[in-house]
């Protein structure tokens, strides 16, 4: 059975972002709500193939056993590192690799990498070839309809599916497109159709603008098999509830204090990264933006826990 075979139709999964689902966010979406599947950070191939940047590599795909199930994201554009990334990946006891094929920031797409890989489709079947070539994980792609023109998404979704991924994730909007303009979710019911003339197996994952695990429903109605949330947890840091409610600021406070306690506790550094998730917390409630200005000023964790202690 493969890793994404576990899951019921319906699953829901917690984006990979850059900068945000690391190894103490991703713990705290697990304690507010947890989604099926968590996804890390992408880790770029390069570094892990030298020994000056493995140590970093390392340190974003660590995580802990009850994270699981969870799928290490890995980006770049050399097979042969892919294959050395994906065997790496599976030693640390990763069941699942995902292979991004839609980043759209210009560094990432210089080197070819992440969104890159939509304008040379050779070469990201032998990135697919590679990384599947390697024994004991599953290997999925993430990815977006096309580079410039939403049309693109027939050859380009078509040629990915006929390397038959065991998962795809379909970001509905072109890269050209960023997120600037609404998610183009007319186009599932053909996606859909494309997948299983070409590679029935493969689990289709939506993503783009959803809010809630609730979300799921209507789009497996439309024959997808789960859904992937990423900014809607800003927002709504118990989106993956099954069943939504009301939650009280005591409880978003709590969550702002296992953030900051677990930050220390993996040594993650610097300190002002930090801050832009205090938003998540500290959000919608009398004084809600004074207090967030008041934290903005902090210069370390110990500053901010004596700031929302006195609350
Ligand atoms: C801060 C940030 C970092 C991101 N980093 C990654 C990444 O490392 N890998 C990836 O595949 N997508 C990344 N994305 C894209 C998201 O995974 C997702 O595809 C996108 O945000 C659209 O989904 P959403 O509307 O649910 O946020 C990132 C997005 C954001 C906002």
């Amino acid at each position: 059975m493969n890793f994404w075979d576990k899951f019921e139709k319906g699953f829901t999964c917690l984006a990979p972002m850059e900068g945000v689902t690391d190894i103490a966010f991703r713990q705290v979406v697990a304690k507010a709500a947890r989604p099926d599947i968590f996804f890390t950070e992408f880790t770029n191939v390069n570094s892990y193939s030298s020994e000056k940047g493995r140590p970093n590599a390392l340190e974003r795909l660590r995580y802990e056993p009850d994270e699981r199930p969870i799928v290490a994201q890995i980006w770049g554009k050399n097979p042969e590192m892919f294959a050395e990334t994906v065997a790496a990946v599976r030693d640390l006891g990763y069941e699942a690799v995902d292979i991004n094929m839609g980043c759209p920031d210009r560094h990432v797409v210089a080197t070819g990498g992440g969104s890159g890989l939509i304008r040379t489709p050779e070469a990201a079947a032998k990135i697919l070839r590679a990384a599947k070539s390697v024994d004991g994980i599953t290997v999925s792609v993430k990815t977006r309809l096309g580079y410039t023109k939403i049309d693109e998404w027939k050859s380009w979704l078509g040629m990915l599916l006929g390397e038959r991924p065991a998962a795809l994730t379909v970001h509905l909007r072109t890269k050209k497109e960023m997120s600037k303009v609404d998610a183009h979710y007319e186009l599932i019911p053909e996606i859909v159709a494309l997948k299983n003339e070409v590679s029935p197996k493969t689990k289709l994952i939506i993503n783009g603008d959803l809010k809630s695990a609730a979300d799921a429903q209507k789009i497996v109605e439309q024959g997808a098999d789960g859904i992937m949330i990423g900014r809607g947890v800003f927002q709504n840091p118990f989106c993956f509830e099954r069943e939504p409610r009301e939650h009280t600021q005591a409880e978003l406070l709590d969550l702002m204090r296992y953030h900051l306690d677990l930050y220390e506790k993996y040594g993650l550094q610097p300190y002002d990264p930090l801050k832009h998730f205090y938003k998540i917390y500290i959000n919608n409630f009398p004084g809600a933006s004074d207090l967030r200005a008041e934290l903005m000023l902090t210069k370390s964790i110990a500053e901010a826990r004596a700031i929302i202690d006195k609350l």
